[in-house]
Formats: C-alpha cells, structure tokens, sequence
C-alpha cells in the first residue's frame, strides 16, 4: 500500500465538449491539480478564453463532486500576443504560457513560425519580468528522431538570455536533452508515462500502432531506459506530465493519423507498478507532486491522499463517445496496483 499526497499531472490535454466530460473523471478524481494545455480546436491564445476554459473545467468536476482538484491554466503564445494582454492574464492569475512552433503538433497550426525571432524574444522578455513559467514543446521540423536535440540549441538560447524565466522542457524524449535539463539552473523538464516505458519499436516493430503514436515520437531503447532512470531518480528538475491526449479513434486510424496517447485511466497504479518494480517507490512522491509544488510554486492546493493497493485489475479496452470511442493506453491489459476508493 501507498498513500500519494497530492499527485499532480503538470502536463495533460483535457479537450472541450464530449470528449473533455468523457475523460474528466480519470484526472479529476485522482489528482490535486492538472496543467491543462490550450492547444483546443479554438486555442486558447488570450486570458478570456482562458478563463472560459477554467469555468468549464471546474464546472464539470464539481458535477462529478471533485471540489478538490484544480485546473492549472496555460495560455497558448502566438506572435501577436501583446504586453497588455500578458499583464491581464497575469492578474487573472494565468501562471503559464505554452510555446508550440508551428506545425510541430497537434493543434500548432497557430503556434510561433521562428522562435527566436524579435517579437518572440518580446514576449520571454515580458514573460520573464512577469514571472510567468515558459513551458515549451521543444522540437524542431528536422528529422524525427532528431527534432528534439536539435531544438536543443534553442532551449539554450533562451535559458541564456532569460536567467529568472523558468523555462519547462515538455515530455522530454531523447536523452541527449539530459546534460541540457542539468547545465541551466532555469531549466526545468516534465517526463510522461509513455516515454519512459515504450520505444519506436512499440509504435513500428509489430506492424503499425497508431495509439503508440505521439509527438515528440518515441525512440530508442536507450533513450527510455535514460529518461524512466532520471524519473525514478526523484530530480528536483523534473515533475510528472503525463502529456495525456484523447483523440477519437477514427481521428486515430485515419491517414495522418493524430498523435497522442490517452494515458489519463492508468497513471497511478501504472506509475506504482513502474517505481516498485525498480524499488524506487520511495522516490514516486517527489516525481509525482513535490517537485513541482517547487518548481511551479503551486499554493493553496486543496489537500487530497489518494491510496493504492496491490491488487490486479483490468484496464477498459475504449471509453465510448458517440458512434466513436476513445482507446485508452495499455488497453485490456493488467495493472498489478489499484487506487483505493472510498
Ligand atoms: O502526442 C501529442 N499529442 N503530442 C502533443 O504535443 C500534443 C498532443 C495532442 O494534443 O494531441
Ligand atoms: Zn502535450
């Protein structure tokens, strides 16, 4: 048995509409706090839409009596994002600004075309003054495997010229951006459940597995092997951010086919699973909440315990939506821990 305090995901894409009341439950319930994405259908490119997002968020977990968990919101960077509109997200309390370069993900389409262009520098300049956190998805339109490194260089620039902004490095996927994370006291990582238990090989070894398929893709063996080592290690650098992203399965198995991987029903007891096979469950706390209570300077979080227990359950095979449905990761396989319900 474990008691976790406070787990929180500071990564996650919670969607709108039908498919945000269908997956909801999975973080609401079982974590004190989830960084919501703002990469929607609409992005969620200024502090009113921002906001709206929030309401709907804590409506929906209070009709599922979760009164407890708080949305953590970020506001999406585009170029025409201005010092006003900065200054009023930062009194409406908006902690956080996503950096996505165009094209590189799903929903980046209004994302920033050169990132270390004059208007870009701008708004780190404006940021860092401002004290908000610059999370970035950090890849570059090179080769796949690459991407991430080269958009090393990047990270680089910016952790220089910005020393007071905190700048987090997204679901980090090759372990070259390690010695990065660890050369700049202002950066900062977020590691998902997926890139340190899978390879490329879970997404083209056996023939073609599009749930597997996520940005940045994953990749080699030793690249997970580096990045589950730094997780169980308990880094204060790195928080837990589970880059959880439903699409429907159509969306899914259509050609160009979406990436993310819907990994919200299976954190905890996965990640248990994970920390005691390598005896490390006493360092699952700092991975899972108390690094990044630090980094992100998180106060006034309702206090939540949520206990898991030693006992093999089944995970769902889909979450119905419609004529559609959702394919959760790990999908019909076995899970050796449990939360504890109440
Ligand atoms: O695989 C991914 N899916 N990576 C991202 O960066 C975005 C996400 C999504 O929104 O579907
Ligand atoms: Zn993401």
């Amino acid at each position: 048995m474990i008691t976790l305090q406070n787990p929180l995901d500071m990564h996650i894409h919670l969607r709108e509409g039908e498919i945000l009341k269908s997956v909801l439950a999975f973080s609401a319930k079982y974590f004190s706090a989830c960084l919501a994405m703002p990469n929607l259908k609409i992005p969620l490119t200024d502090t009113n839409k921002v906001l709206n997002y929030k309401k709907e968020i804590q409506s929906l977990a209070n009709s599922l009596n979760c009164d407890d968990f708080t949305p953590i919101m970020s506001m999406y960077i585009n170029e025409s994002l201005t010092k006003d509109e900065l200054i009023k997200a930062k009194k409406a309390g908006i902690k956080i600004l996503k950096l996505y370069p165009k094209g590189a993900t799903t929903g980046s389409e209004n994302g920033v075309e050169e990132i270390l262009d004059q208007k870009t520098l701008e708004i780190f300049e404006i940021a860092e003054n401002f004290d908000f956190i610059l999370s970035i998805h950090g890849e570059t339109n090179g080769f796949s495997l690459d991407r991430e490194f080269e958009f090393g260089e990047i990270f680089k620039q910016i952790a220089i010229n910005f020393p007071k902004l905190k700048i987090i490095m997204e679901h980090l996927s090759d372990r070259r951006s390690i010695d990065l994370l660890h050369k700049y006291n202002n950066l900062f990582a977020t590691i998902t459940l997926h890139h340190i238990t899978m390879s490329l090989d879970d997404v083209l070894g056996k023939g073609l597995n599009p749930h597997h398929f996520c940005k940045p893709i994953l990749k080699t063996p030793k690249d997970r092997n580096a990045l589950l080592e730094l997780a169980l290690s308990g880094d204060e650098k790195v928080s837990f951010g589970s880059d959880s992203a439903p699409h429907l399965q159509s969306n899914k198995l259509k050609q160009n086919g979406a990436a993310g991987i819907f990994s919200a029903p299976i954190l905890l007891p996965k990640l248990c699973e994970i920390f005691e096979k390598y005896n490390k469950l006493d360092n699952l706390q700092k991975f899972i909440s108390d690094n990044a209570m630090k980094i992100y300077d998180l106060k006034n979080i309702p206090n939540k315990k949520i206990t898991l227990i030693k006992e093999t359950s089944r995970i769902q095979d889909s979450i119905k939506i419609d004529n559609d449905c959702i394919i959760p990761f790990l999908a019909n396989e076995e899970l050796s821990w449990k939360i504890k319900e109440n």
